[in-house]
């Protein structure tokens, strides 16, 4: 097994599609995309562009809502992208736009004719008062403002921007500002669809304000943020538009490598390690069509999932009597306790490089057993399945006075509810992070039976899929459908036999989106043909619009910068 240092490897700068894509046949599918961009911001701007930032979605093959309790996942990137065309504002063309010269003013256009022109420019806020001149104080950091009730298409790219002004531009010097910029926007990841349109969004838009602030060229090349660099600063600026996201999606956008999917692992750091698949496995997506934005429901279904996973995780610590909080004299500092770490305390793993051995995945498949034993000892009895555990119940099981369970769990999560769920939350993560562990053994193991293999991968995401349905409550009676409608494609007549088709499940955030089901390779086409058939959503639409619908992904290549040459 070769571990990559995946997550210390620079952004790669290209100067082909070939490079961009990582084959030719893929990069001539795009061309067309890439010349109409570059036309059109020549059109717009009147100037060229001097790079274009690219950044793919992913598909989720299994690990669903356990990153943000800090277990490994297991997502590969899709060939669906976003794409940001991107220039420092010529001197000649300043005059041409109100605040055209102010540092770092941004003219923002989109392809997609539904999103208008923006213009916008970071400001310094210092919390003093006008009157207070700026060098006198250390000054602020730089602000954008990003309306969370109100999010719109430009928001992703200000969250983008947000990381590389007040990582970049150190807030503790005037002289450093960033150059005005124009951009252009375009980009084939449906919107909502559990795909990581946002993430896309926002890593392309750190990438192409980073670059045309010349971070990768000349002196400032040095500066340049590494691929995990860019993860911590990409999951930080989505955190922007109020969504409390583990670090999934932007670890596939920014790491992933064509061919093999990635297990991404958190603790002790961020670490991505390429995953071969399976030579006869084809993976599926499928839109069900229910768009759901989880930056817009986040108070009450994404952020609400991570609040209550860190509170069985504080109520499990206290039962237990782990020592998770620091103490100074008689002050007891709280802090967030993931289920992960529960079990590493539990284990006796806990901290730094001993943390490390559980990587070992025997201690942590062995550490895994055991904490879902607790689990069930201690929520099951207490809480059994309910879903109205009220905020006072858990504050009592807590350890925690009131006052200090909203600060440390309330404040920092934006969720909004006054009925928890523990028991069944927790048991999805603990299970859903074996079931990763053993995805991934059974794609490194070297030899055996191919089909067996296919149908343990599969199982694994049925039952994964049935768990974020009944444990988390993440799906949606569509997505369900979609799910269903796929795996009867056990029961068609191929010509070769009946349907190969090992396993279906939603993929993403959930309550609507994507579905991603394992196929055989050699039944894809008549797979894709039966889905399209099948699903009632489907009906009437052009062939055109369903083939963006339903799609056989092949893992792709990561995030990079196309640097003009000329
Ligand atoms: C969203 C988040 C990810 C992850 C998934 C669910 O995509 O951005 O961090 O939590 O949901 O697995």
């Amino acid at each position: 097994m070769t571990v990559l240092p995946a997550a210390d490897a620079p952004i790669p700068i290209f100067t082909t599609l070939k490079e961009v894509y990582g084959s030719l046949a893929t990069a001539a599918k795009h061309a067309e995309r890439w010349d109409q961009l570059v036309r059109e911001f020549e059109t717009k701007f009147g100037h060229k562009p001097t790079y274009v930032a690219r950044a793919p979605g992913r598909v989720n093959l299994i690990g669903e809502h356990i990153d943000y309790a800090d277990f490994g996942v297991l997502p590969a990137a899709i060939e669906h992208d976003i794409l940001i065309a991107c220039a420092p504002r010529p001197a000649s063309t300043v005059a041409a736009h109100p605040d055209g010269h102010a540092p770092g003013s941004v003219v923002a256009e989109n392809l997609h004719t539904r999103y208008t022109r923006q213009v916008f420019m970071p400001t310094r806020r210092h919390t003093l008062g006008d009157d207070v001149p700026l060098d006198a104080v250390r000054v602020a950091p730089w602000h954008l403002d990003i309306d969370k009730s109100e999010l719109r298409w430009e928001s992703y790219v200000k969250a983008g921007y947000y990381g590389v002004l007040n990582h970049f531009f150190s807030p503790s010097s005037v002289s450093s500002v960033p150059v005005p910029v124009d951009i252009l926007v375009t980009g084939n990841v449906p919107p909502g669809s559990g795909l990581s349109s946002s993430a896309a969004m926002v890593v392309s838009s750190t990438l192409a304000f980073l670059a045309a602030n010349g971070i990768f060229d000349g002196e400032k090349a040095p500066t340049k943020p590494t691929k995990g660099e860019l993860v911590n600063i990409a999951m930080e600026n989505e955190r922007r538009v109020g969504v409390n996201s583990g670090g999934m999606d932007q670890s596939a956008s920014v790491i992933a490598l064509p061919g093999s999917a990635l297990y991404v692992s958190f603790v002790p750091s961020l670490h991505a390690e390429p995953i071969g698949l399976p030579r006869d496995a084809v993976f599926v997506c499928a839109n069900s069509l229910v768009v759901s934005n989880k930056a817009e429901s986040a108070k009450h279904q994404y952020n609400l999932r991570v609040a209550e996973t860190l509170a069985a995780a504080r109520l499990l610590s206290h039962r237990l009597n782990l020592q998770v909080d620091s103490t100074d004299g008689d002050n007891t500092k709280r802090r967030l306790v993931t289920l992960r770490e529960v079990l590493a305390r539990k284990s006796g793993f806990y901290q730094d490089e001993q943390d490390a051995q559980l990587e070992d995945l025997g201690q942590l498949r062995k550490g895994l057993v055991d904490v879902l034993g607790i689990a069930m000892d201690y929520l099951l009895p207490e809480f059994g399945n309910r879903t109205d555990i009220s905020l006072d119940e858990m504050i009592n099981k807590s350890g925690m006075d009131e006052a200090e369970f909203r600060e440390v769990y309330l404040s920092g999560v934006d969720a909004e509810t006054t009925k928890f769920e523990l028991y069944l939350r927790a048991q999805h993560v603990l299970e859903e992070a074996l079931k990763v562990l053993k995805f991934r053994e059974v794609c490194l193991a070297g030899g055996g039976n191919e089909e067996s293999k296919l149908q343990t991968l599969g199982k694994l995401m049925n039952d994964s899929h049935d768990s974020c349905h009944r444990q988390f409550d993440c799906s949606h009676p569509k997505v369900n459908d979609l799910v269903r409608v796929a795996r009867s494609f056990r029961e068609v007549e191929t010509g070769r036999g009946k349907g190969r088709i090992y396993g279906s499940r939603m993929t993403g955030a959930g309550w609507g989106g994507c579905t991603v089901s394992l196929v055989h390779r050699e039944d894809v086409e008549a797979f894709i043909k039966h889905v399209k058939k099948k699903y009632a959503s489907y009906e009437g639409m052009s062939e055109e619009d369903l083939a963006s619908c339903v799609f056989a992904t092949e893992p792709g290549m990561g995030a990079c910068v196309y640097k003009f040459t000329n």
